[in-house]
């Protein structure tokens, strides 16, 4: 697990807090918020945007990771999942496979709540055995 110090992570908790108040999800209520840490060392963050047409739902996890590759950032070392209720939220299957794009195997990943509450995993956790672009490479 890389080690990342207490007030990068207080950082990236009250960034993930300001997504989440940002959420876009009138039709399951349900407000994430996201924060990642860049490999230069600058925060980004994303929340939940629904839609009418329910399947175009994109989670905060990948709209915060989206936002940093539109600043020109696709190395992240640290990611943190912000909801407000006693069960922690774990990134959905679709967000594993995107943030094992961008963050390495033993980057950490936290689930923090309006308590502070807090789980923590490695990408590597989370997704073992992953699909990534190495495996692209032979043909
Ligand atoms: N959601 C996220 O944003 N991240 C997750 O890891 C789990 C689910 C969103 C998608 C949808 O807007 C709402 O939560 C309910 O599934």
């Amino acid at each position: 697990m890389l080690n990342i110090e207490d007030k990068t992570i207080l950082a990236l908790v009250d960034a993930a807090k300001d997504g989440f108040e940002k959420a876009y999800a009138p039709y399951s209520n349900f407000h994430v918020g996201a924060a990642a840490l860049t490999a230069s060392g600058k925060i980004v963050k994303g929340c939940n945007v629904e839609n009418a047409s329910y399947g175009l739902t994109v989670c905060a996890e990948r709209n915060c990771l989206a936002q940093g590759v539109i600043g020109g950032e696709q190395a992240f070392s640290a990611l943190v999942v912000y909801t407000n209720q006693e069960k922690l939220t774990p990134p959905c299957g679709a967000c594993r496979q995107v943030i094992v794009e961008f963050l390495a195997p033993d980057a950490t990943v936290i689930a923090v709540n309006h308590n502070n509450d807090k789980q923590q995993w490695t990408v590597n956790e989370l997704l073992p055995d992953a699909f990534t672009p190495k495996d692209l490479l032979e043909k």
